[in-house]
């Protein structure tokens, strides 16, 4: 396999721990760029300065203190209601105890494999546009890889969560708000660490309050159509209309829908576009592994559409898809905040103190991974996999807070991968070495090219 598969690491964490205030000015530009070199190596990193507590976790063990184990001493509350909330309002993201358990219940079984299962087809249609636009292209020309992902798994959303083509004016209003509600992200993050007021506005507020306003308008025209054409219908939308709460009968009121609709907008557009850009980015660099994905996948399903046996089929592809968000998370970091006094790696933790967990730095962490900077799908392999901690890897979060989207997210990222992977050949073109860029996901701070060749 590809001999010299390591990646540059770009950009360079800090050789020394940054001061706090120059940490958060640095979160506020590039979170990546702000975790230092010693993050890498230490189980912990505590900040404790004009008596605010910032802790950076990255041992598994903690980890799994924090998300599962003792679950109840720490509260996403009121960081992501900060970060996320004009636009999620009280949706299953956001809302905590019982408000939570509540539509997490009612939600999960639209997510469970047997249903999204019956999404590939939908997931392989939104390749079309993408390969005809790339086919009308000349051979080899460099295509924008981050939009054409972005358009892929927004058509997919539109398909499964509001269920309809939307108008022309409302698909671009959709595409464009994900990406200007994100952008901003990182001064609320930094004003939450500083225990700022949530009122005082910043950079990007405004055009964070136009991109939420856009996504709950377009969330409540598609409800009110629903309602007016009976309710009905096997997206997601016409299921958050009909669903009943197994143990109370209650139905979900109207803000809650619109909630709903648009976290899953949120969440789970840009999170796999990102997932798949990266991939595509690692098999440009590393050709062999491209084409032993592609052969496989050729092995499978000949020149068929993808379709759920296939999928099933296709351990490489899995591998190189986990390996990529290994490397590049989509979701690169969590937050919560601790709610009562806790030991936490032998540090006192006080209440209110704000605990981040990079993912992005576990991922590339000199205690969980040989070489972590090498690009090894094999690490996905059954036998590699068995031996790992489960909170050394976790692109999807863990505990009961994980992403409820994580096998409708691996199914689409597979399937995708799959249908351009046989249909068209990725290279790199020259010195393009695309920087990560943390905006609650991870994006290549400049976009990503390819060179693309449609193979006939
Ligand atoms: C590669 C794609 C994705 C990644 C990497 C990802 C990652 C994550 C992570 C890390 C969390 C946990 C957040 C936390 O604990 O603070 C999460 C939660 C969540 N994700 Fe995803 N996600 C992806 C795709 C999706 C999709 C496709 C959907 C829905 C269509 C979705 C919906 C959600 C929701 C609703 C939650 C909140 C769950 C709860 O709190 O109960 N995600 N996601």
């Amino acid at each position: 396999m590809a001999s010299d598969a390591t990646i540059v690491e770009v950009p360079r964490p800090p050789a020394g721990r940054l001061p706090f205030l120059l940490l958060l000015a640095r979160v506020v530009s590039n979170p990546v760029a702000s975790w230092g070199r010693d993050f890498y190596s230490e189980p912990i990193v505590v900040y404790d300065d004009f008596g605010l507590q910032t802790v950076f976790v990255m041992d598994p063990e903690l980890i799994q203190a924090i998300l599962l184990d003792d679950v109840e001493s720490f509260s996403k509350s009121p960081i992501y209601d900060r970060v996320l909330g004009e636009g999620g309002g009280e949706g299953v993201l956001i809302a905590e105890g019982e408000h939570w358990r509540w539509q997490r219940r009612l939600l999960a079984p639209l997510f469970r494999a047997e249903e999204v299962a019956a999404y590939v087809p939908a997931f392989v249609s939104a390749c079309g546009p993408v390969l005809q636009r790339w086919a009308k292209s000349e051979e080899g020309a460099p295509q924008a890889i981050h939009a054409d992902m972005a358009a892929a798994t927004l058509q997919v959303l539109e398909d499964r969560v509001l269920g309809a083509d939307l108008a022309a004016e409302d698909h671009r209003r959709v595409a464009a708000a994900g990406t200007a509600f994100l952008q901003p992200t990182v001064w609320r993050v930094a004003y939450a660490s500083l225990r700022l007021p949530a009122w005082m506005p910043h950079p990007g507020s405004s055009r964070m309050a136009r991109a939420s306003r856009d996504l709950r308008d377009v969330a409540a025209r598609a409800l009110s159509a629903r309602r007016q054409n009976g309710g009905e219908g096997g997206d997601l939308l016409g299921r958050l209309v009909t669903e009943r709460d197994p143990t109370t009968g209650a139905v979900l009121p109207d803000d809650l829908i619109i909630d709903n609709v648009v976290t899953f907008l949120l969440a789970g557009h840009e999170t796999t576009a990102q997932a798949l850009t990266w991939t595509l980015y690692l098999l440009a660099l590393f050709p062999d592994w491209q084409q032993e994905a592609r052969e496989e996948i050729w092995r499978v399903a000949g020149d068929r559409l993808i379709d759920r046996e296939h999928i099933q089929q296709l351990p490489l592809v899995e591998a190189i898809f986990s390996e990529a968000m290994r490397l590049y998370p989509p979701a690169p970091s969590l937050m919560r905040r601790a709610t009562t006094h806790i030991e936490l790696g032998g540090h006192a933790i006080k209440p209110g103190a704000i605990i981040i967990i990079p993912i992005y730095v576990v991922h590339r962490h000199e205690r969980l991974w040989s070489e972590p900077l090498r690009f090894d799908p094999a690490r996905f392999f059954a036998e590699a996999k068995s031996g790992r901690h489960r909170y050394a890897y976790m692109p999807f979060g863990g505990g009961p807070r994980s992403c409820i989207g994580n096998t409708f997210a691996m199914l689409e990222g597979k399937a995708i991968l799959s249908t351009l992977l046989v249909r068209a050949r990725f290279t790199l073109p020259e010195a393009e070495v695309p920087e990560p860029l943390a905006r609650i996901t991870l994006r290549p701070k400049a976009g990503l090219k390819l060179n693309v060749t449609i193979l006939r």
